[in-house]
């Protein structure tokens, strides 16, 4: 499976970054549905403030304010560490 996602992320990578991935692995254990956050939260501005694609600056700081504020305010996704990181 795991081997399955990462060909897909390099299949669209080198496609020149038009799609996401459905699933993007990110630092320290992160397994970020990207597909089934487009289908929770349907407004891809919510994360893409400049425009679908990189995210300018993303990382730690990003991630710990975003990510956990909207989980946070609608009461869906994980705010423990545990529940974003597996390792
Ligand atoms: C819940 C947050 C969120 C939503 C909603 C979201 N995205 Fe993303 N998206 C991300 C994150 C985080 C990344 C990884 C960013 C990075 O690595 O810089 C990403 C990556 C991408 C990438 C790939 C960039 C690359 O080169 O790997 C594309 C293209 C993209 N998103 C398009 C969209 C589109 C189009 C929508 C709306 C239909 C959308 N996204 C909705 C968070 C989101
Ligand atoms: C704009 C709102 C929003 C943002 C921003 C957002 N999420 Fe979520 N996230 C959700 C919602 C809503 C769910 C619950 C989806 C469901 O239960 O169907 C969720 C669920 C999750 C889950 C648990 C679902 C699973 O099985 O994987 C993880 C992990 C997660 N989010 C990680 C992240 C990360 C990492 C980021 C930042 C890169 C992020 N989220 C940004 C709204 C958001
Ligand atoms: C909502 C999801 C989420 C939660 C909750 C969360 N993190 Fe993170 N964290 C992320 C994401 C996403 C990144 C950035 C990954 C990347 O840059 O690829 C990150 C990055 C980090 C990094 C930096 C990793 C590196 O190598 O740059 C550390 C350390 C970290 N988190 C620790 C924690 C700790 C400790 C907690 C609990 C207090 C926590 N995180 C809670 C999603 C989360």
């Amino acid at each position: 499976m795991k081997k399955m996602i990462v060909a897909v992320f390099a299949v669209t990578a080198f496609a020149g970054s038009a799609f996401a991935a459905d699933v993007i692995e990110m630092k320290k254990g992160v397994s970020f549905k990207h597909k089934a956050h487009v289908e929770a939260v349907k407004d891809c501005k919510k994360c893409h403030e400049n425009g679908p694609g990189k995210i300018a600056g993303f990382g730690k700081d990003f991630a710990h304010k975003k990510c956990k504020e909207c989980h946070t305010d609608m009461k869906k996704g994980p705010t423990n560490c545990k529940g974003c990181h597996s390792k």
